[in-house]
């Protein structure tokens, strides 16, 4: 289906690609209005695991990461297929969801706000990943220049569109204040891909305890092995399909320091210290 999807891309104009629901920018052919609609019929369970990330922040590692533990958790003997974003799902896939047997693994970019409230009235437990926006930015960029469902963009004028907002699921620092507000929600886990990074056998043991799974001291171990950049670059053609190579490009902290300049650099820091730099996700953000 993402194939079919491409191939339309292609065929896009490029000032076509991305439209505006509600005020904020989607891509057109993965989230169209009806999809977007469809979202009032997805109901919440108790026992969905939801894992939400601004783009580029970590998204497809987690849900490597979610996929292992479940599988280890539940017997399971193979993992999951990724699960799309909710607003990729469109009402066809809403209704398939709802006959899916628990627990459910659904993921999301949207904002907080724009998540059904079903999530919240259930008390689904949510998991967030945050990146420092440097990164998030390059990583960011260079997505919009390798998958054709988004525009192609210059290294200037998309580090304008992320500093105003302007680009597909909407303004990072507006994202990091609204999951700021729910930080100390007991079903909010918030996570950073710096601290995965550092320690990511830490980060299976924290993510596997939030969802409620108990795993061994082996199974957290095997799970952090196969989930090094690495490992899921190697994985990417099954995982991903033949576009995997542009959901696993580098894999670190710091590549921002290849691409912004100086003037770049300090206009972000004024912008995050503006925004996010007093709040609790700002703290733990280490920026
Ligand atoms: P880079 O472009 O900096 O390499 P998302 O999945 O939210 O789209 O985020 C993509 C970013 O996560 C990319 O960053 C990608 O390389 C990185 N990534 C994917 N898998 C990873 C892993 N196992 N470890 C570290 N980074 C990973």
């Amino acid at each position: 289906k993402m194939q079919g999807k491409i191939q339309m891309a292609k065929e896009m104009s490029e000032d076509k690609k991305l439209y505006r629901y509600k005020g904020v920018l989607y891509p057109t052919l993965m989230c169209p209005e009806e999809h977007m609609t469809a979202l009032d019929n997805l109901k919440a369970r108790e026992d969905d695991l939801m894992l939400v990330a601004y783009p580029k922040c970590g998204f497809n590692w987690m849900v490597g990461v979610l996929k292992k533990i479940i599988a280890e958790a539940t017997g399971e003997k193979n993992e999951r297929k990724t699960p799309p974003l909710i607003e990729f799902f469109g009402p066809e896939v809403v209704k398939v969801m709802e006959e899916s047997p628990s627990p459910r693994f659904l993921g999301t970019h949207l904002y907080p706000d724009n998540i059904p409230p079903s999530f919240y009235e259930k008390k689904t437990k949510i998991m967030v990943i945050f990146r420092n926006p440097k990164d998030t930015l390059v990583s960011y960029y260079h997505f919009c220049n390798n998958n054709p469902v988004l525009p192609t963009v210059s290294w200037d004028s998309f580090f304008s569109q992320f500093m105003k907002g302007e680009v597909a699921w909407g303004s990072y620092f507006d994202h990091a204040l609204a999951w700021d507000k729910k930080i100390d929600d007991p079903n909010v886990m918030i996570v950073t891909y710096e601290d995965l990074k550092q320690d990511l056998k830490a980060g299976v043991h924290q993510i596997s305890n939030f969802f409620g799974f108990t795993l061994t001291e082996a199974q957290v171990q095997q799970i952090a092995e196969k989930s090094t950049f690495n490992a899921m670059k190697e994985n990417s053609g099954q995982s991903h399909g033949n576009i995997g190579n542009v959901f696993f490009r580098k894999g670190e902290v710091g590549d921002w320091k290849n691409h912004f300049t100086p003037e770049q650099s300090r206009e972000m820091d004024e912008a995050f210290n503006k925004h996010v730099a007093g709040t609790k996700l700002g703290a733990k953000l280490d920026y």
